[in-house]
């Protein structure tokens, strides 16, 4: 009896990892709940990647342009890879932010990117109790990377 429920968890965690393997490679165009978009080049072999934020919000004052990002993720097995980037907002800001998260794919296939991010503004002087922000976003995918165009620099899938 506990046998063939040994093996029936194993067998449905071994569909879920081939089910989630296939997912969760970053490529692609994603959109965050606040209306922020953000695109991700090819994720190279070792795991970095590059990449586009369009944030829809800021407290800049000058208006939003584009930011380059640069992370790395993981390969993983049993899928749900976790995963950072940086965004230098160098193009509207002198801030930064660094995102880190884990993608979840649910049982509809749907991946979600549950992340966490602090962003640095820049203090006049060390200390600055204001200095640093803290929040969370999660970002489904809109389009790019599915299971059928798998993208990595190795060419694995
Ligand atoms: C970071 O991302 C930008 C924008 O995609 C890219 O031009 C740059 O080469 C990247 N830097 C590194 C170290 O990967």
């Amino acid at each position: 009896m506990i046998k063939k429920i040994s093996f029936t968890v194993a067998l449905g965690l071994a569909s879920l990892g081939a089910l989630s393997g296939q997912k969760c490679i970053l490529t692609g165009l994603w959109r965050n709940e606040l209306g922020s978009k953000m695109q991700i080049q090819e994720v190279k072999g070792d795991g970095t990647f590059s990449g586009e934020y369009k944030t829809a919000v800021s407290l800049a004052r000058r208006p939003i342009q584009p930011a380059s990002l640069n992370g790395s993720q993981h390969f993983d097995e049993a899928g749900q890879p976790t995963f950072g980037f940086t965004v230098n907002w160098k193009s509207f800001s002198d801030s930064t932010t660094v995102f880190t998260g884990q993608c979840f794919v649910d049982e509809n296939g749907k991946e979600i990117l549950e992340t966490m991010w602090l962003l640095r503004e820049k203090a006049k002087a060390p200390n600055g109790w204001e200095a640093t922000r803290v929040g969370t976003n999660v970002f489904t995918r809109i389009k790019g990377q599915n299971v059928d165009e798998s993208l990595r620099g190795d060419g694995a899938r």
